[in-house]
């Protein structure tokens, strides 16, 4: 796909970089991005109506099955060329802060420095009474769908995800939104743009006059208010970029 010029000029210009990630960054590599996630045996059920903690202390195991059935399917997947592309982008600006709403550790996995998980990590357990980590040699030996929290005796063992309603990580958002206000370039990539407060982010960007650059093949709140909504896919024009920047900084 060919770049808007005054896109590039934008990038070679920066030196404090925001991206922020969503669901869709992930759907290249084959992770099933959140509201599409229902299939097979959870087509009844709405995503957004089993990531509560309500559905978790009525429903335990159904819960709890839905994450593994995502756990084994995060397990046999892959960085795809835009994460790899992102990795390579942090050698051209001051800094490149990573903020993902994903839970499946692909930037992780593809070498970028710095990832704030906005909505905690999925292959980790943590107690559902006391929220300390549980070792995953423990959860692989203890029977139970889900299994028993060793922290506690009314404790069972949930995953390490953000769920409707609750606090985000401790300091994450305050990081985040402090980028958000002193970046000169936000990206906003494969996100909906729906769940906050994630979702404020490239607007706190553009009221603080950042350029912001949306990809995503679809439309959304953010695509007629982002300086350059760029409708493609993640894994199609990330390496564009990177080329791009490679070539002029
Ligand atoms: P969504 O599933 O809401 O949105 C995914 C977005 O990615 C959509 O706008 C798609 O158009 C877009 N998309 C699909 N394929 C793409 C591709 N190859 N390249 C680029 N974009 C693509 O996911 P999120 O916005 O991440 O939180 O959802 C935010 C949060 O909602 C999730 O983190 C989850 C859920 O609540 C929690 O579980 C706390």
């Amino acid at each position: 796909m060919e770049l808007p010029s005054g896109l590039m000029a934008a990038l070679k210009n920066a030196e404090k970089v925001l991206m922020l990630t969503g669901a869709g960054m992930s759907a290249e590599s084959g992770v099933p991005t959140f509201r599409d996630a229902q299939t097979g045996l959870w087509e009844k059920f709405r995503a957004e109506d089993l990531a509560t903690p309500e559905a978790f202390r009525a429903h335990p195991q159904l819960v709890w099955d839905w994450y593994t059935e995502r756990r084994n399917k995060i397990r046999h997947v892959s960085p795809h060329a835009g994460h790899f592309a992102l990795v390579e982008m942090e050698q051209y600006f001051e800094t490149l802060l990573l903020v993902t709403q994903n839970v499946d550790s692909l930037h992780q996995l593809a070498g970028s420095t710095e990832v704030i998980e906005l909505h905690g990590n999925i292959m980790l357990s943590i107690c559902s009474e006391t929220g300390q980590q549980i070792d995953d040699r423990w959860i692989r030996t203890e029977p139970g769908r889900p299994p028993r929290s060793p922290h506690h005796p009314q404790g069972l063992a949930r995953p390490a995800v953000v769920w409707f309603g609750e606090e985000l990580p401790a300091g994450s958002m305050k990081r985040a939104t402090a980028e958000a206000l002193s970046c000169d370039v936000c990206f906003s990539i494969g996100t909906s743009t729906l769940v906050q407060p994630a979702a404020s982010l490239p607007f706190i960007a553009l009221d603080s006059g950042a350029i912001v650059i949306e990809i995503n093949p679809n439309p959304t709140a953010l695509s007629s208010k982002a300086h350059f909504s760029l409708q493609t896919t993640a894994a199609e024009v990330l390496p564009t970029i990177a080329a791009d920047l490679a070539g002029r900084k």
